[in-house]
């Protein structure tokens, strides 16, 4: 009888926090594009598709990114992101900055590191095929192949 009454109340307990938690702000920003960058249609297509959600300020923020704690997590790795490499701020990086996070993408990609496994698992149309990958290790090798024609300031 005792323990009925402490189940229900540690029940009632854990409805209570997990409403409670809903309660803590997160942002979840979608700012303004600096400048994207410009790629072939292919390229920009996978990289919207695989990418963009975690950097670009084109974030399609999905219904669990309005969940807590899931949130928080979410909101982390796309502040993360886009602190790493952003596309919507492409156009605002430096020539040998834009070098440095091409040369970042090509290992990523070469490590199947990006994206990263838990998001491929709920974005089944994120996932990268071989010809994806190809294609995009390709892109990233000819642009590093190619000389900056803008000059650094
Ligand atoms: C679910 C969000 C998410 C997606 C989608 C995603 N990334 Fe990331 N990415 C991150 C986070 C978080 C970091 C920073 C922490 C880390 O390195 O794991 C990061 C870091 C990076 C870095 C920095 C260097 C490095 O290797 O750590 C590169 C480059 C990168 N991502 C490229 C990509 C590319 C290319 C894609 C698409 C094919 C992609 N990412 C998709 C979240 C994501």
């Amino acid at each position: 009888m005792i323990f009925g009454r402490l189940a229900w109340i540690a029940g009632v307990a854990c409805i209570a926090a997990a409403v409670a938690v809903q309660l803590v702000p997160v942002e979840r920003t979608n700012p303004p594009s600096l400048g994207t960058l410009a790629a072939p249609p292919e390229i920009e297509a996978t990289l919207k598709r695989a990418c963009y959600d975690c950097h670009s300020s084109a974030t399609r923020w999905p219904w669990y990114s309005h969940v807590a704690p899931v949130s928080w997590l979410v909101v982390r790795d796309v502040n993360l992101g886009r602190k790493e490499v952003n596309f919507s701020a492409w156009g605002r990086y430096y020539p040998v900055t834009r070098r440095r996070k091409l040369e970042w993408i090509g290992r990523a990609l070469r490590d199947g590191k990006m994206p990263p496994w838990n998001y491929r698992l709920m974005h089944p149309d994120a996932r990268l095929t071989a010809a994806d990958q190809a294609a995009l290790e390709q892109w990233v090798e000819a642009a590093l192949a190619t000389p900056s024609t803008e000059r650094s300031k």
